[in-house]
């Protein structure tokens, strides 16, 4: 731990109180200075890795990289908490310092996976030897609020960092070019927080002299085109033939059972990758938005999960189906403003709500077929996209917003069921659409196709 990273989590009055007289005591102002500091380095870590979720290759990498970026966001919820409860600033309104986003932007940029798992591990170091730092400082009675947020963040450590140490060493253990590469990002990822931690503005108007950034191409974060591999998890090509969602049966050799609820389960992925893009790309929206998002992408990773685990343990193979990326086909600013709340929207009014009754039905009838374990599945599942329509009814409203849309909630599903309706070609008028979209169940059988609930 080095002296300007100690004095850097401390406020003006604390180190101008150390310089004068001899006080190891923080006042709670003073914890609430360094709780912030680590807010915000948090949150943007949290940014930055599930930014790179759409960049990772692997399934497995994929989940994981998503686990972690959501373990970051739920370390900001906690330190989000404990500031609101001492004296200072809320954190409520206040933007990400920029010299903060701007270290981890940089840092973020990088050519490849590993390299950017290279950078991830210096930056998970720091921040790890900030938490101790402060644990440290704290008093164990007066501070006891705050010891036992940091403790709960201070579990993960060891997980996370042996996990990232991993990655880089399986992508370029045998190719001496890749190596070179991630151990010239991580030099630089190194300078970049070494400016940090020397220059971090303490008043505002001051900047940092940042190293000067690699000439290198940046891999991720949210690509236009996620990385797949598409030999394990084959993309479905949209012929135009069929419009209602997972109608088409090359998709899945389980199209005419019950079983279909697993594979539907497991092309979440693309829902979770379109969920990263946004958390990425929305600037300025309260606090609880990210924690409720990273909450959501987070769960459509575990449906993901949970349906190849149980594909598997039934004896397919995930290269018998077909699956969807989450990536939007462009760079995120060429999108469209409308991108972002018209996706939030599609999926939290039609595609999660609609998905209800096929989840009921299912698990009633999985039961009958003595599967408890998928049925099981489906309750979980039903259980948190209950928790998702409202996230849904609370930030969609607000995203529209941000674009200057003034929308209610029952206007904004409305809105995104005619949209579907549009898309399916389903009625010859607006007035025609309007009452499709009234009608929820209707609505449903035609958005997507039902699964034969008789045939294990
Ligand atoms: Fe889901
Ligand atoms: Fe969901």
């Amino acid at each position: 731990m080095n002296e300007h990273r100690d004095v850097n989590i401390m406020d003006q009055d604390t180190v101008k109180a150390r310089l004068g007289k001899p006080n190891r005591y923080l006042r709670p102002k003073d914890t609430a200075a360094a709780l912030t500091a680590l807010f915000w380095e948090e949150f943007e870590l949290s940014r930055a890795v599930l930014g790179w979720v759409p960049a990772v290759k692997e399934f497995e990498t994929k989940g994981q990289t998503a686990r972690f970026g959501y373990l970051h966001n739920q370390h900001a919820k906690l330190l989000y908490a404990r500031t609101g409860e001492l004296p200072g600033p809320s954190l409520e309104k206040q933007p990400p310092p920029a010299y903060v986003r701007e270290a981890f932007e940089r840092s973020s940029l990088a050519p490849s996976e590993a390299a950017f798992f290279a950078g991830y591990t210096v930056m998970l170091r720091r921040l790890y030897d900030g938490y101790e730092a402060l644990q440290y400082k704290l008093d164990p009675i007066l501070d006891a609020p705050t010891l036992d947020v940091l403790r709960m963040i201070v579990l993960d450590r060891q997980a996370m960092l042996t996990w990232a140490h991993d990655q880089i060493f399986f992508a370029g253990s045998d190719n001496a070019a890749i190596a070179e590469e991630v151990a010239a990002w991580q030099r630089y990822v190194d300078q970049v927080w070494h400016c940090y931690d020397r220059q971090a503005p303490r008043e505002s108007g001051s900047t940092i002299q940042w190293p000067i950034h690699p000439e290198v191409e940046a891999f991720g974060p949210v690509p236009s085109d996620s990385a797949w591999n598409a030999e394990r998890f084959p993309i479905h090509i949209f012929t135009g033939q069929y419009k209602t969602a997972y109608e088409d049966p090359s998709m899945s050799v389980l199209h005419d059972s019950i079983k279909q609820m697993h594979y539907i389960n497991a092309t979440e992925m693309g829902a979770a990758e379109s969920l990263c893009y946004l958390y990425y790309g929305a600037q300025l929206l309260p606090k609880p938005f990210y924690f409720d998002l990273a909450r959501h992408l987070w769960d459509e990773v575990r449906h993901c999960q949970m349906g190849v685990r149980r594909l598997e343990q039934m004896g397919y193979t995930t290269s018998q189906f077909k699956y969807f990326k989450g990536s939007p086909g462009k760079g995120l600013q060429d999108l469209a403003a409308e991108w972002f709340p018209d996706m939030y929207a599609g999926l939290t009014m039609v595609a999660e709500p609609c998905s209800f009754i096929k989840k009921r039905k299912s698990a009633e009838q999985f039961w009958n077929f003595d599967d408890g374990l998928s049925a099981i599945h489906c309750e979980f599942d039903m259980a948190d996209e209950r928790m998702h329509v409202d996230f849904g009814k609370v930030w969609g409203p607000e995203l529209y917003k941000q674009i200057n849309n003034i929308i209610t909630a029952a206007e904004m599903s409305e809105r995104a069921r005619i949209r579907r309706i549009e898309e399916l070609g389903a009625a010859s008028t607006d007035e025609e659409a309007r009452k499709i979209a009234k009608n929820f169940p209707g609505f449903c059988g035609l958005s997507t196709v039902e699964l034969n609930y008789s045939n294990y």
